[in-house]
């Protein structure tokens, strides 16, 4: 097991990386104060993990509520959210309860965003079971549900107290699933680490395969890039934003297609085509390095053109996207591979020009 720390002063928190680390009763202990938790999963997730975790937790002399919710990002709105609050307060839970988010990203932001607003925050604990919640949303504090306006468009910033990133929950993840996820792993060699870039260049098949130890790497070195993201900008100022690639645009085809008709990861990989399309015509990233771009994702297995919703579609969509600023449209492009920027030189003329070359 390897331990990662987000360093976030009194709300820092550990992330234990590791096959079967969610057998391990003592790495919940120190974070939980009391003799029950609840357990929020989906109809999916839960039988394949409950159990274990269960048993786990009842090793600590400890209880579970679960509370069992439709699996979906088309469920991931204020009704859904409504039923964890239900079983909160019928099963008279306190502040001091700790609620645990078993499950992919849709679960841990709900989890997240109920833990952060039931009596104004009760702790919380990410157990990411796919691999875009185990190297991106089990970490930073981003919780949130989705308007019909707008994707994550009403939520919060809450830490979890803990973070346990068991690899071998990966098993039962789908491919199409897997390969979602690897999209955010992929962000993270273009927008700040080139050296992992040529890693993942050089490893896709195996993780591709899921050999155990590249899993374990990509999940590790992903995570140690964003836990020093969010301890230098954790309510997104500034850096953070880099996190962003390709989101503003694939957030358009999320909420312009229907939420759960591409998934998350494929649409944050057209999107970070078009992106990396913009900067080309931009000067700002050379044909190569689009190339490099484009080949990774292909070999990824994930869509490098987004959805035919037309240009004018996108820009209206992507006019809610949280970065943008006195009604200005910023967008995280690239200079290079590993060097992102935010920035609002672009004109939307020339975001039409690269949705269009990379969306018909
Ligand atoms: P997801 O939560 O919908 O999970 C994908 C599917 O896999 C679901 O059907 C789920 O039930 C199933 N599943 C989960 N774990 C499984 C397992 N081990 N075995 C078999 N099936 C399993 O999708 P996701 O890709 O994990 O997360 C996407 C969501 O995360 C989006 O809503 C996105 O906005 C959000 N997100 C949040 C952040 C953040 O910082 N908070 C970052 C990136 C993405
Ligand atoms: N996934 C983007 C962020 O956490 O900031």
């Amino acid at each position: 097991m390897q331990t990662l720390q987000v360093a976030l002063g009194e709300r820092s928190y550990p992330i234990h990386i590791g096959s079967g680390v969610l057998s391990n009763h003592e790495l919940f202990f120190p974070h939980i104060r009391q003799k029950k938790v609840v357990v929020v999963s989906n109809t999916t997730v839960a039988p394949l993990y409950l159990d274990l975790l269960r048993s786990t937790l009842e090793k600590a002399g400890i209880s579970v509520l679960p509370v069992i919710l439709p699996d979906g990002e088309q469920y991931k709105t204020w009704e859904t959210l409504n039923l964890i609050f239900d079983a909160l307060l019928g099963n008279h839970c306190e502040r001091s309860t700790t609620l645990i988010a078993l499950g992919g990203g849709v679960i841990g932001d709900m989890g997240g965003f109920a833990a952060a607003c039931y009596q104004r925050g009760m702790p919380f604990i990410q157990v990411p079971t796919t691999l875009l919640s185990l190297v991106d949303s089990s970490v930073g504090g981003k919780t949130a549900i989705n308007h019909p306006l707008g994707k994550n468009m009403i939520g919060a910033f809450y830490q979890p107290k803990l973070v346990m990133a068991d690899i071998s929950t990966l098993a039962t993840l789908p491919e199409r699933e897997l390969k979602a996820g690897l999209a955010e792993v992929i962000k993270y060699g273009l927008i700040r680490d080139p050296e992992f870039f040529v890693w993942l260049e050089n490893n896709l098949d195996k993780l591709l395969g899921r050999d155990e130890e590249a899993l374990i790497y990509a999940v590790h070195r992903s995570c140690a890039n964003k836990a020093e993201v969010v301890a230098a900008d954790e309510r997104e100022t500034g850096e953070r934003a880099l996190l962003n690639l390709g989101h503003t645009f694939g957030h358009a085809i999320e909420t312009g297609l229907g939420y759960g008709e591409w998934l998350h990861g494929e649409a944050v990989a057209a999107g970070t085509l078009i992106a990396a399309e913009l900067s080309c015509s931009l000067g700002w990233l050379s044909r190569e390095a689009l190339l490099r771009v484009e080949t990774i994702f292909v070999q990824a297995g994930l869509p490098v053109r987004g959805a035919p919703l037309g240009a004018a579609r996108y820009l209206e969509l992507m006019r809610h996207d949280k970065k943008v600023q006195d009604g200005k449209m910023r967008l995280v492009l690239l200079r290079d591979i590993g060097k992102a920027v935010v920035s609002d030189e672009a004109s939307e003329a020339q975001m039409a020009e690269a949705i269009d070359a990379r969306c018909t």
